[in-house]
């Protein structure tokens, strides 16, 4: 992999912040963006801003666009076709309607499994159906930053109607076991929803291999713009009852998007695929995202062993989850500097043009 041509699309890479260039460690806020994707989105305001379904050129190119970004995303995680693929504000919005949605089909006792691991976007939205009667179960997180599959199959039961499931954790890099819950699922015919969220920007994903009902990811993890992805199963979302103004489509995929969507940055996304692909090597565009993502993460897990080994060596600091030389990993880790606030550290990090993040959380939150 050629990394100073690379370096050279993404501009935020030139810039220099107290005479250093600028390390961005801040996981949370996303990749970097790179040139193709930021003159797609500006063309698009330039020339083809309209709604769609529209009589008039501007309009057509959106249908177009919008289109050709739904088949580049099903081909990105391997979708049988587009119309599995809906966008919506992020990951967060569409996994509140997602919810939502299927709670009109339960009934007070039904139960969802969350777990421990998941982020809040993939908590909250299940944990606010309490309200209405559902009993929310979580699965335990030991200590090594794994979960506890001899938890999970103890808490999945008759009554359960869907397991909700990170791919990978933005705390620790974990990868779970996702086939391993796929086969407890499928026995007892409990829906399963993955957040793929933090596993997109560094593994490729394959949803027919998943074999899952849905999943959800947010492109600007992966070099994009704020958009989120929901994935369907084929002719599920058809059966859900989402939320739905009655001049909206009721059909897949458009079924759950409501009101006019971001359409620049949905041309954004298609460009942002399009920018992956072109790191790969093979025919199809499906075999050239598999190859540029297998070679992404083996560069980026060179980095990160180096941050891990450099951090280890530090005698204040402890790393939290596992170790960085496990055969599936995502190349994220935390760590805490003993006795020092991880804002302070955050601060001086930043003194040094180093960006990372520490575990905000709003003063309103309880
Ligand atoms: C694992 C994971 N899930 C969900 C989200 C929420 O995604 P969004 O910002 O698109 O709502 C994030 C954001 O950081 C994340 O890391």
């Amino acid at each position: 992999m050629d990394i100073l041509k690379i370096r050279a699309h993404f501009p935020s890479l030139h810039r220099q912040l107290h005479g250093r260039p600028i390390t961005y460690l801040d996981g949370p806020a996303g990749t970097q963006v790179p040139d193709h994707v930021i003159e797609t989105v500006s063309k698009y305001y330039r020339y083809s801003n309209a709604n769609t379904h529209g009589q008039f050129a501007a309009s057509e190119e959106t249908d177009r666009i919008m289109e050709s970004a739904r088949s580049k995303v099903a081909t990105f995680i391997n979708a049988p076709d587009s119309s599995c693929i809906s966008f919506g504000q992020n990951m967060t919005t569409l996994n509140f309607s997602l919810s939502r949605a299927l709670v009109r089909s339960m009934n007070p006792g039904d139960e969802i499994l969350i777990t421990q691991l998941d982020h809040e976007a993939n908590r909250g939205p299940w944990l606010n159906l309490e309200e209405q009667g559902i009993v929310i179960r979580e699965v335990r997180l030991l200590t090594n930053g794994t979960l506890d599959y001899q938890d999970f199959e103890d808490k999945i039961n008759d009554r359960t109607k869907l397991v909700c499931l990170g791919y990978a954790s933005n705390i620790f890099g974990t990868v779970n076991e996702v086939n391993r819950v796929r086969a407890l699922t499928k026995v007892k015919n409990i829906l399963l929803l993955i957040d793929a969220v933090h596993y997109a920007p560094h593994l490729s994903i394959d949803v027919q291999k998943l074999d899952c009902d849905f999943l959800l990811c947010s492109a600007y993890k992966f070099y994009g713009p704020h958009v989120g992805i929901l994935y369907c199963r084929p002719g599920l979302l058809d059966t859900l009852k989402t939320d739905r103004l009655r001049t909206q489509d009721a059909k897949a995929p458009h079924r759950i998007e409501t009101g006019t969507l971001n359409h620049a940055a949905i041309a954004g996304v298609e460009a942002t695929i399009e920018f992956i692909a072109w790191w790969g090597k093979g025919k199809e565009l499906r075999e050239k995202l598999v190859s540029a993502m297998s070679t992404i993460h083996q560069q980026e897990m060179i980095l990160a062993k180096m941050l891990y080994d450099g951090i280890r060596a530090i005698s204040k600091a402890t790393i939290y989850g596992p170790p960085m030389d496990l055969d599936e990993r995502a190349p994220t880790l935390s760590f805490a500097m003993d006795g020092i606030d991880p804002k302070k550290v955050c601060y001086e990090l930043a003194k040094k043009a180093i960006y990372a993040g520490w575990p905000f959380l709003c003063h309103s939150c309880s």
